[in-house]
């Protein structure tokens, strides 16, 4: 049996579009999910929406529309930019799928039957946004921040589950688990908040305010708070015919930093106590994607739809720009000027003008065929170039999930070999027969390092990574990266007629 690698993202809400920090996360999580079935794990990514609440219920109201017909037509929309973004996930969530309101039901039911769950009368404020109590402690400087929206008075009787009873198992759980968040900054930030009581989780809400949810399975007046449903998506898609627990604990919960705390950090973990479930084994908290300084919201109208975007510059280009550009654990700014950069510069002149010249070369000099050298022939900077530095150094940054550090250490090796490209002229041994062995090796070295850079790449690329593979007729469909990475045997191949990888644009 292979490893295992369970992965998730965020849910969506479907009350907006998807938008590119939507598309961010999922292409993040697709990268790292891809990369471990490269290195040959048995991997389950799970992605999806979270269809209940107050926010899709009141934008199906607007749009005049059903509720459910509302939330088939969104999530079209996320299915749909997935697919032109190649994100490639093994299950797809939706919260009023049968399966996972029966699995909340179940749930609700043990917590009760456990004496987990009370019900009664509460007076407090409620965040009509983020749709949860917030209490005077959350004002700053006498106001509730934007995060919460508008805020009313309410006093109405509901259920609360006893969250306060799990605060000092979770404070020392959070203790002796040091890796548990990445990046690590984040435990300090939860030990923080925890040094504040918890204050149990209200679950419910009365029908008469909210009907677009999951009933309570002990009281038909009340559904299920929305994250207390979203929540167990993580556990309800994940099993297997015959197996309820199936690939739960996740191995990686990919969110975004403003559903770290309480969330993902208070919340879930003490469901899944009290459900007596294992805990995930990381969460891995990314920052915002901002538009000109700002976060991007509904109320200043700011956010970035990434088809245009796709039209330009196609999914991989795409695909390399996020990940490459927002810096691990930070914010990033998305900026027209910066993408433009990084496709002309990386990707086109790079990269693109690296293959084309090599693969040129080999028509050229040697009919198509890719030549053989005997290792002992390889000078010292060639078997450098072919050690296996860039291999390790790319797995150690892809296990920290450090994607941008991964890029960045193939894009250091791509311009090591372009300099020794140019500092071996290739062109000019081409015209000196007592050359020709040396000739052989350049072209041999040169298409192991395409191939390898094709293959490391794939999680981020994949199409680009295909297109090189194919150029250099290797099998696409199934490689296993530690095997052919390091396989030689490129010699004899005939290759195919090159074509620009990223063609040149200029920004209108
Ligand atoms: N439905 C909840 C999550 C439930 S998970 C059990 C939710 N949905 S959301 O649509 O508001 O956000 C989904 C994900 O997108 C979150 O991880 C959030 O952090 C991420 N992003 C939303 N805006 C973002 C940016 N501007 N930049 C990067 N990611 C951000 O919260």
């Amino acid at each position: 049996m292979p490893n295992s690698f369970f992965i998730t993202t965020a849910i969506d809400y479907v009350n907006g579009s998807p938008h590119l920090g939507h598309a961010y996360e999922k292409i993040l999580a697709d990268a790292i999910a891809r990369y471990y079935r490269n290195r040959g794990y048995a991997v389950f990514f799970l992605t999806g929406v979270d269809e209940h609440g107050q926010k899709v219920q009141q934008s199906a109201e607007k749009e005049k529309m059903e509720v459910k017909k509302f939330c088939d037509i969104q999530t079209e929309k996320f299915l749909q930019l997935w697919k032109k973004l190649h994100i490639h996930y093994d299950a797809f969530a939706r919260t009023t799928h049968p399966s996972h309101v029966q699995y909340v039901r179940d749930a609700l039911q043990k917590l009760a039957d456990k004496g987990l769950i009370y019900f009664k009368e509460h007076e407090g404020y409620y965040s009509l946004r983020q749709e949860q109590f917030v209490t005077e402690k959350d004002l700053v400087d006498g106001k509730w921040p934007e995060i919460y929206g508008e805020v009313i008075k309410t006093k109405e009787p509901n259920y609360f589950f006893k969250l306060s009873a799990f605060s000092e198992w979770l404070k020392s759980y959070v203790r002796d688990n040091e890796n548990w968040f990445i990046p690590q900054s984040k435990r300090k930030e939860l030990l923080g908040a925890l040094e504040r009581p918890l204050a149990d989780l209200c679950i419910s809400r009365p029908v008469s305010r909210l009907s677009w949810g999951i009933p309570l399975p002990f009281d038909e007046n009340y559904v299920t708070y929305v994250w207390f449903d979203a929540l167990l998506n993580y556990v309800s898609f994940a099993r297997k015919e015959g197996d309820n627990q199936g690939w739960w604990p996740a191995q990686l919960h990919v969110i975004g930093k403003d559903i770290f705390i309480p969330a993902h950090a208070i919340y879930w973990p003490i469901i899944l106590k009290a459900l007596e479930l294992e805990q995930p084994k990381h969460f891995l908290i990314h920052g915002w994607w901002m538009n000109k300084g700002a976060k991007m919201s509904k109320s200043l109208g700011n956010f970035i739809d990434p088809l245009p975007y796709l039209e330009i510059f196609g999914a991989d280009a795409l695909r390399y720009y996020l990940l490459r550009e927002m810096a691990f654990g930070q914010d990033a700014d998305f900026a027209d000027d910066k993408i433009w950069a990084r496709y002309n510069s990386d990707l086109c002149n790079d990269l693109g003008n690296l293959v084309q010249r090599i693969t040129v070369m080999i028509h050229k000099y040697r009919s198509g065929v890719i030549p053989s050298c005997l290792e002992t022939m390889m000078e010292e900077n060639e078997k450098e170039l072919l050690d296996r530095d860039l291999f390790e150094k790319y797995c150690l940054s892809f296990e920290k999930y450090d994607i941008a550090q991964a890029l960045q250490e193939i894009w250091q090796h791509i311009k090591k070999l372009n300099r020794y490209i140019e500092n071996n002229a290739p062109w000019s041994l081409a015209k000196n027969s007592k050359q020709s062995q040396r000739l052989d090796c350049i072209l041999l070295v040169s298409s192991i390092c395409l191939k390898r850079y094709a293959l490391l790449i794939d999680p981020v690329m994949p199409q680009t990574a295909n297109k090189i593979l194919s150029l250099l007729n290797i099998e696409t469909k199934s490689w296993k990266l530690d095997d052919l990475f390091f396989a030689m045997d490129l010699a004899g191949k005939e290759i195919s007629a090159p074509s620009p990888l990223f063609p040149r644009k200029v920004s209108s």
